[in-house]
């Protein structure tokens, strides 16, 4: 069965939707397959992010019941990973039995990872039911951190026991700056476990249009690809520099 990850975070434009479809690329690397689902409704960040053209049915038409769950999959240039677009209308929302329905009957992936808007109006349909676990995403600021923590107690009261903290956009300066040095204090705060601190990347829109050439960025691509490794299990050191 499919490991349901949902990223997430408690503020706007941290890197949600960059990671959830840089990690899905890296986990086909590592042989898995993957498909993402867009939950950022009214927003189509998945589908740009991966350079497709935006697709005839989306996550909107599936629970409308305009089309078939099958028929809004989506293959994307990046073999092995598929996606489901966002709904277009802001206003359509997802009940709880909808996901699941949608979630069982995508088979033969081993990931589904949901990108979620920010912030802590997650709909009711995000629970330990529905999810096995979370990344929550952050940047190295303390509002940031803050949000974090927040969504992480939310995910805990929704029963989602598995959260785990990505610190993305990092810079030791700005870590120094900010006063964030001690990593385990910004641990215990946002209760979530550290799976990965991905680094500021200056070029990241250059390399947008093929993620094959993420390689010549050494630092950012180990960081990612230790961040698909940890999450596989395998017990790979975090870069913190
Ligand atoms: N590690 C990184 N280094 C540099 N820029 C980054 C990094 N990660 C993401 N970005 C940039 O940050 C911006 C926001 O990224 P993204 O859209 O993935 O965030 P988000 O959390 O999904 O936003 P939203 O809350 O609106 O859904 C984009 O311009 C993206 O290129
Ligand atoms: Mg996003």
């Amino acid at each position: 069965m499919a490991k349901k990850t949902l990223i997430t975070s408690g503020k706007g434009g941290v890197g949600k939707s960059t990671i959830t479809v840089l990690l899905g690329f890296f986990l086909t690397i590592l042989g898995k397959k993957v498909i993402i689902l867009d939950l950022d409704f009214g927003i189509s960040s998945v589908e740009e992010l991966l350079k497709e053209l935006e697709p005839v049915f989306n996550l909107g038409d599936i629970l409308t019941g305009n089309c078939s769950v099958e028929a809004a999959i989506n293959s994307s240039r990046y073999k092995k990973l598929d996606f489901i677009a966002a709904a277009k209308n802001y206003k359509i929302n997802i009940q709880n039995n909808q996901l699941q329905q949608i979630i069982k009957s995508l088979e033969g992936y081993d990931f589904i990872l949901l990108d979620s808007p920010a912030g802590l109006n997650l709909d009711e349909c995000i629970n330990g039911e529905t999810i096995d676990d979370a990344l929550i995403v952050a940047n190295p600021e303390k509002l940031c951190l803050t949000g974090a923590r927040n969504i992480s107690r939310l995910l805990e009261e929704r029963g989602i026991t598995k959260r785990y903290l990505i610190i993305n956009k990092f810079n030791s300066k700005v870590w120094k700056k900010n006063n964030l040095e001690n990593l385990d204090v910004v641990i215990d705060f946002v209760a979530a476990q550290l799976i990965a601190i991905i680094p500021f990347m200056e070029n990241l829109e250059v390399v947008s249009y093929d993620f094959e050439k993420l390689i010549s960025y050494k630092k950012f691509y180990k960081a990612l690809f230790n961040l698909a490794n940890r999450y596989l299990g395998a017990n790979v050191k975090l870069l913190f520099k």
